[in-house]
């Protein structure tokens, strides 16, 4: 058992809360991190006040009306008044509030600060030392970033409208009234009204069939943050993976779901063997349309994923290990702010790594972190020359700043490498009880990386008497030099092929065993083709490979990217195909980018952003209007 850690956190962790709303500021505070809930940390992106007062349970009372758009209901929270405070903060951001009450249900006095773009406004309400309860009654409106609302011509069976929520970071407070900061966890219950032609699932305890009602019930019993309250409502089938895994998606993709995902029991099992007992009873996944913005969002439970995954071979299940390894690293030990984002990221992809090598081996586990290495190598220059160089550190400063903008390969790989790195110092099995134990102490907390930091000394690098540069990794730019290599004989297999794309006048000359070859050998072949490779010669390897619509996301993407600086343009069709449904903002980015550094690109990016915009999710086409220049 882990010694209560007794430690003074100073500024900056007590800064005030954010944008102009000044709360009380106490010079120091102790945090004792065996503490369940770690409720001492403000958080910049976050009005609400916590530390005096905080919910600790929320009931979702919705009805979810898809001709109007709008979720329309009221929030009870539980609250637990350490402070005994008669002011109570929510957050909100583009939601109508028409009353509040307190308890046996006698109205209260509300007052609804400043709206900021991002951050919304600072809900605060009357309360009195006594309350128990507060209800706020909603509505939410067409600017709820978090909902994205589909028509039945975006979905894949054409009949049924669709709506899917996306919390993570600070979105939770566009559809439920909340204080919206990882810091607190609360447990949370939902009674959901839907068209009876259609099912509710939740980041819960869920139904695997419709009910003639349209009335849903769910119970998350495990305290959570509520980044991770989540709900999909659409035309939904239920099938089975394995004892305690299942996959929900619309009917005409379940088969597709289920053969892609064979192996998902097994990787929980994996998980598991290596650090300890899942804690959430189901894991299931809804594989959403495509136009969901991320890869994956490890709503606990219940994985939110895209159907970019699904290439008909599981070679992109990676992204499921990823998502499952959340259900430690992030949703059992949380990021207490989003400067500790790398926290929740870092240890996922290095645990998401972990189980890779379980289930597929080290080659292939490996293939995949150098793919991953690379990104990092390119991010990790970009940042350091742009406008925030101190992005590269792995503890960031998001004040005033969207906490999206922490989602870059440095808290994901340059995280994952600092952990791969101290596996490396210590040997694996050291590092693994550490792991374990990390996990096992600090379930359903959240952590600032300076508790982290501390608790790695006492109880790694300290009883090993390893010296080890932990504030370069985590405090200084870019990759210290004792970041472990990450090597893969069959890339440098890879390499030889793409270095003789110049000499070669016919791609059969190079040799590849087609099916051979893996989706990262792929990407690293297509990565590794020489400058002076015209579009000539990419015809040539496209006649030969199909890369242009060989139905596999993550080559597609790629490929169009090369293809565009090289002046290919017989992949256009194809790729206007693509940028039209798939709304994955990890592929549009790229793509849209490389289409605006020419006069004719951006032209035609702007012709196909037209007709691919209203498909898009608000995370993604915020992001694109920006590249475009686009005048929304
Ligand atoms: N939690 C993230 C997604 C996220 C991060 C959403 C920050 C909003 C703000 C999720 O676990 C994730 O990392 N998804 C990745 C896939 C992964 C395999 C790297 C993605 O969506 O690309
Ligand atoms: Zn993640």
């Amino acid at each position: 058992m882990l010694k209560p850690l007794k430690l003074l956190v100073f500024l900056p962790l007590t800064v005030l809360i954010s944008c102009g709303s000044p709360t009380a500021d106490s010079d120091e505070q102790t945090v004792d991190s065996t503490q369940t809930t770690s409720l001492v940390v403000d958080d910049v992106h976050s009005y609400s006040n916590v530390n005096e007062v905080n919910s600790t349970h929320l009931h979702l009372n919705l009805s979810v009306d898809f001709e109007q758009r709008i979720l329309n209901g009221s929030v009870v929270h539980s609250i637990n008044n350490t402070a005994g405070t008669n002011k109570m903060i929510f957050d909100i951001r583009d939601v109508e509030i028409s009353k509040v009450t307190l308890d046996d249900g006698t109205e209260t006095t509300f007052e609804i600060g400043e709206a900021d773009d991002l951050l919304g406004a600072a809900l605060t309400v009357d309360i009195s030392p006594e309350t128990k309860e507060v209800e706020i009654f909603f509505a939410t409106t067409p600017e709820s970033e978090a909902l994205q609302w589909l028509n039945p011509q975006q979905t894949a069976g054409k009949k049924h409208p669709y709506l899917f929520t996306q919390g993570q970071a600070v979105l939770t407070r566009t559809w439920i009234p909340c204080q919206d900061t990882p810091g607190n966890r609360i447990t949370y219950s939902a009674d959901i009204q839907v068209p009876t032609d259609l099912l509710a699932v939740m980041s819960a305890d869920n139904p695997t069939e419709k009910n003639e009602e349209g009335k849903y019930h769910f119970e998350m019993e495990n305290p959570i943050p509520c980044y991770l309250i989540a709900l999909a409502v659409g035309d939904l089938e239920f099938a089975s993976l394995g004892e305690r895994t299942g996959v929900y998606s619309e009917p005409s993709e379940i088969e597709k779901c289920k053969n892609e995902f064979t192996d998902v029991e097994a990787m929980v099992e994996a998980a598991e063997g290596l650090y300890g007992d899942y804690k959430w009873g189901r894991y299931d996944i809804i594989v959403l349309p495509p136009s969901f913005p991320f890869g994956g969002m490890e709503n606990p439970k219940l994985t939110f994923a895209t159907p970019t995954i699904l290439a008909g071979d599981k070679s992109l299940v990676s992204l499921i290990a990823h998502e499952l390894a959340h259900s430690w690293s992030g949703n059992l030990v949380t990021n207490a702010t989003w400067d500790d984002f790398w926290l929740n990221e870092g240890f996922t992809v290095y645990f998401e790594n972990r189980i890779m090598e379980e289930i597929y081996g080290k080659e292939r586990a490996d293939m995949l972190l150098s793919i991953e290495y690379q990104e990092l190598e390119h991010e990790n220059e970009d940042i350091l020359n742009g406008e925030f160089p101190e992005d590269t550190h792995l503890k960031l400063d998001l004040e005033n700043r969207n906490p999206d903008d922490g989602m870059t390969a440095i808290a994901y790989v340059k995280g994952a490498m600092f952990l791969k790195t101290l596996e490396a110092t210590v040997g694996r099995e050291k590092f693994d009880d550490f792991l374990n134990q990390y996990f096992g102490d600090h379930e359903f907390q959240t952590l600032t990386t300076e508790v982290f930091i501390a608790y790695l000394d006492e109880n790694l690098l300290e009883p090993e008497g390893v010296d080890f540069n932990v504030d370069e990794w985590i405090y200084g730019e870019g990759i210290p030099d004792n970041c472990v290599k990450v090597e893969s004989d069959r890339f440098l297999k890879v390499e030889e092929k793409s270095i003789k794309v110049p000499i070669v006048e016919n791609a059969a000359e190079l040799g590849i065993n087609k099916d051979e070859w893996t989706t990262q050998e792929w990407m690293h072949f297509i990565r590794h083709i020489p400058a002076e490779v015209g579009a000539d010669k990419l015809e040539m390897l496209d006649k030969e490979f199909g890369f242009s619509d060989c139905g596999n996301s993550e080559i597609m993407a790629e490929w169009y990217v090369l293809s565009i600086e090289r002046g290919y343009d017989k992949i256009n069709p194809h790729m206007e195909d693509f940028l039209v449904n798939v709304g994955r903002r990890k592929f549009l980015e790229p793509i849209y980018t490389e289409l605006a550094k020419s006069e004719e690109g951006l032209a035609l990016g702007r012709e196909i952003y037209a007709k691919a915009r209203p498909n898009y999710h608000a995370i993604s086409f915020n992001t694109i209007d920006e590249i475009l220049g686009w005048d929304s």
